[in-house]
């Protein structure tokens, strides 16, 4: 699983003056663990700031550019100053998803943490592709990827998912928490909708939420 620099944020053209001034792109670098021995790595990425900070203070929407996304694969995108993650879960890791429900606390995400339209088995509209926020419900850490082949580090029967550094919370691949975990509830998914088959608006959705 590797991730990727794919954030195209949404232009806010009643902004547009103001966005031209701003706009700007960033490389940040960051720590992400991955990979089967669990070593941490080092895994550069881009976020692209568009809307002003004004208008991303204010909660603009963003768009995500999934065309490039391979299987396996996780993509950030930052909205709201927040890390969105999207990945394209393979067969595999959805077969990882239905097998995790007795693991997991809230197996049928009970707590409204999702718009209505992900709660079900994925908490996704297409089952294979997940947009979570990537923000610990303990205490706000960034939990990193554990993928399915990470077994040395997570133990045999690891299924792949998240693993939060901070206080070592775990969350399958649909970001459900683990039970016993310090996180309390699930990840969040966040108001998102389909623009095409190719580009997610994260932020709104058909409710205008
Ligand atoms: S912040 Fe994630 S387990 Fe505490």
């Amino acid at each position: 699983m590797r991730f990727l620099p794919h954030s195209v944020p949404r232009p806010d053209m009643s902004d547009k003056k103001n966005i031209d001034n701003t706009r700007r792109n960033l490389i940040v670098a960051t720590a992400a663990a991955s990979g089967a021995a669990g070593v941490g790595v080092a895994i550069p990425f881009a976020w692209s700031w568009w809307p002003s900070e004004r208008a991303k203070a204010a909660g603009a929407p963003v768009e995500a550019d999934i065309s490039g996304l391979a299987p396996g694969e996780l993509q950030v995108v930052e909205w709201r100053g927040k890390p969105v993650w999207v990945m394209r879960r393979t067969k595999e890791m959805l077969e990882a998803v239905r097998k995790s429900d007795d693991r997991v606390s809230d197996p049928k995400s009970e707590v409204p943490l999702q718009p209505e339209y992900a709660k079900n088995e994925y908490r996704s509209i297409k089952p294979e592709i997940l947009v979570l926020v990537g923000i610990c419900s303990h205490l706000g850490c960034s939990p990193q990827s554990k993928p399915i082949d990470a077994k040395a580090e997570m133990g045999a029967d690891w299924l792949g998912g998240f693993l939060c550094p901070c206080h070592g919370s775990k969350f399958d691949l649909a970001g459900r928490v683990y039970k016993g975990a310090p996180a309390p509830v699930n990840l969040d998914v966040p108001p998102y909708t389909y623009l095409s088959d190719s580009t997610i608006l994260i932020g709104e959705d058909k409710k205008g939420a």
